[in-house]
């Protein structure tokens, strides 16, 4: 779906002199109807990387092909835009009208899609994220997690093959951020959908088929989660996190008791603990 070879970039506000790579060699490949999460400090480039995977950034060195249309390539543009859509952090600035079901048809309604057809695609996306029933309500009374979700149903009207969220979940509370993490793996699971999942959120990776782990543009290690996470040292180092139930494990590892340190979930972490007891 996705194949970076190679990939550099520099902001042009960099002088000749001070040209810095914010991405420097990344190769990366995202299988179809894969879910693949992307840890990373902050500003290590998860954003720039993520705003080459729909042709919004172009590569300053090396190669991104969608679907195995070079981005860099003018007239698949549009092609590229409809293969892979876009989900933000903040649900206010993707909102556009006033009404949510106007809001979800807003992008196919620019694309020229025929009117009866945009209704059957924007009924459908709001279903898929549970908000058709809210479809007559104004955008702006929603919860942080249902606009989130108004702005995926956005997304999912233009059918793209694969979604990019660049922390969708960081300005929602826990309830708003189950919500969407829900709908991503819904979308993986019953559409088939492939999702790249930008997060700091270590319980939001470990739902993930595959975690990279970026530092200073750099992919550093492109894993399962289990592998990801049992490597508590290096993640640390790193200045990101592991999932709670990991880190205790981890701990009492430390402190010499014997529990196996790839547990990712409460139910593993419960079942780990009732085995010692
Ligand atoms: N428009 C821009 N112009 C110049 N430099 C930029 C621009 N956007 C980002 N940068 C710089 O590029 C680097 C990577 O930024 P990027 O936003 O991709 O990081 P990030 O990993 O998404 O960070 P965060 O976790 O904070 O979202 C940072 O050093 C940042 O300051
Ligand atoms: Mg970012």
């Amino acid at each position: 779906m996705i194949k970076t070879e190679h990939l550099r970039y520099a902001y042009q506000t960099d002088t000749e002199e001070t040209i810095k790579f914010v991405l420097d060699d990344v190769n990366l490949t995202v299988n179809k109807g894969e879910f693949v999460a992307v840890l990373g400090h902050n500003g290590c480039g998860k954003s720039t990387l993520a705003k080459h995977f729909n042709g919004l950034l172009l590569p300053s060195g090396g190669m991104v092909y969608i679907n195995g249309m070079n981005t860099k390539q003018e007239d698949l543009y549009q092609e590229i835009r409809k293969n892979v859509g876009m989900v933000f952090q903040n649900p206010d600035n993707q909102i556009v009208a006033t009404v949510v079901e106007e809001d979800v048809a807003f992008a196919p309604e620019n694309l020229g899609v025929p009117s009866d057809e945009i209704r059957h695609r924007v009924d459908e996306a709001l279903k898929t994220v549970g908000m058709y029933e809210l479809r007559l309500h104004a955008p702006h009374l929603l919860s942080g997690g249902q606009k989130q979700r108004v702005a995926i149903a956005g997304a999912i009207a233009m059918e793209p093959e694969c979604i990019v969220f660049d922390e969708p979940t960081a300005m929602l509370d826990p309830k708003g951020r189950s919500e969407v993490i829900e709908t991503m793996l819904k979308l993986k699971n019953e559409k088939n959908m492939t999702v790249v999942l930008i997060t700091h959120y270590m319980e939001e990776a470990a739902r993930a088929d595959r975690v990279v782990v970026m530092d200073r543009g750099k992919i550093l290690r492109d894993d399962t989660p289990k592998n990801i996470f049992s490597e508590v040292k290096f993640l640390k180092g790193l200045g990101l996190d592991v999932p709670q139930v990991t880190e205790l494990c981890y701990l009492l590892a430390k402190a010499g008791i014997p529990v196996p340190q790839d547990v990712l979930t409460v139910e593993e972490c419960a079942d780990a603990l009732m085995q010692l007891l």
